[in-house]
């Protein structure tokens, strides 16, 4: 047990991101698509942490029905996470207004001053990804009322850039409004190090997988136990003329299918076989459905496993309460020494 003093000093540290998310612990459970559904954010949130609905991959009625059922489950806030570049982008953030969410995440591009602007106008807290300095104060002057910044650690779509320094950047300059840091952390340790650099709280996902609410599929959860941090690697892209979409996910036959099929296709494209447009949609399609198939379906052998570097400290299947507590009485430890 912890004492009182390092758990008040704890909420010092992270008390705009409590504030801000409404919450016991300034812990986001990052979206992650096909597994943020309502028992997991719903169990997230009425740990003291802070759940996030993946709308990514769902239309308007899905969400609604999404958002309904999560609020079934929990009273305390939870965010929903919207892809800017989704077509019924507009319908999703009035699906969000119809519920009154009171924070929308918007994620995968930068969104449009016009995209915020619709979110706020129904009373909602915007939290955008800055994947740059120079990128957060623009979106800060577009109206983002706050900010992750997702390192390349991270599972799933990432940017070129390491948390570490990406935090460097942009902790001690943005001060305007809160700053959630994100990508490969693991434990409590790390979590007070962003706290301290000026961070308001700190988004995981890679953590949350192997939470007991989480409806991942068995063999999905298994291959994260079983992994290292080596195994999440990224999307390697064989040639510049056809560009692939960096993911950080677990190493499988998937992956070596993945190289295959680029390399056939550059060699069609080289005899003339092949246009280049349809090249690149070959090449872009081939992960269609993928995380789908391996963190539902369990085909954790050809599926997409998206895990970040993190993977490596998670051990075993537990209750998301147990996780944030961990986390908690690992950063109050280091409190303690002091
Ligand atoms: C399986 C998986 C799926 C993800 N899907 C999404 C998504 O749909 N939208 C999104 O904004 N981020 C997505 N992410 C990123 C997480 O929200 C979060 O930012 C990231 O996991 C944090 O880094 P960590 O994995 O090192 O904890 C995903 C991550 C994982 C591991």
């Amino acid at each position: 047990m912890m004492s009182e003093a390092a758990k008040q000093n704890l909420d010092k540290l992270w008390q705009r991101g409590k504030d801000f998310l409404g919450c016991e612990y300034a812990i986001l459970g990052g979206a992650m698509s096909w597994i943020s559904e309502r028992n997991l954010v719903s169990a997230l949130s009425n740990a003291g942490g802070f759940g996030v609905i993946a709308g990514g991959s769902m239309g308007p009625d899905l969400l609604s029905e999404e958002i309904a059922a999560t609020k079934a489950l929990t009273d305390k806030p939870f965010g929903v996470n919207l892809i800017t570049m989704h077509p019924q982008l507009d319908e999703l953030i009035d699906v969000c207004k119809e519920h009154a969410v009171s924070h929308v995440v918007l994620a995968g591009g930068l969104p449009s001053a016009a995209s915020i602007k619709q979110a706020k106008d129904f009373g909602a807290k915007v939290i955008c990804f800055s994947p740059a300095l120079v990128l957060a104060k623009r979106l800060i002057r577009n109206g983002a009322d706050a900010l992750v910044i997702e390192g390349a650690e991270a599972g799933g779509h990432i940017g070129p850039v390491v948390t570490s320094v990406l935090a460097q950047e942009i902790l001690p300059v943005i001060k305007d409004v809160p700053i959630f840091v994100a990508g490969g952390i693991g434990r409590g340790e790390a979590m007070l190090s962003y706290l301290e650099m000026g961070a308001a709280g700190v988004q995981m996902g890679t953590r949350f997988v192997c939470a007991e609410e989480c409806i991942a599929h068995e063999n999905f959860k298994k291959a994260f136990i079983r992994a290292g941090a080596k195994d999440a690697m990224t999307t390697v892209q064989i040639d510049p003329n056809f560009p692939v979409i960096p993911v950080r996910a677990l190493n499988n036959k998937g992956t070596e299918e993945f190289m295959k099929t680029q390399r056939a296709v550059i060699e069609k494209f080289n005899n003339g076989d092949v246009e280049k447009l349809d090249g690149q949609l070959e090449i872009e399609h081939f992960w269609a459905g993928a995380l789908k198939k391996a963190a539902i379906d369990g085909d954790v052998e050809f599926g997409s496993v998206m895990a970040g570097q993190s993977v490596g400290m998670v051990k075993k299947e537990q209750p998301i309460s147990e996780i944030l507590e961990e986390l908690v009485d690992q950063a109050c430890a280091v409190l303690e020494t002091r």
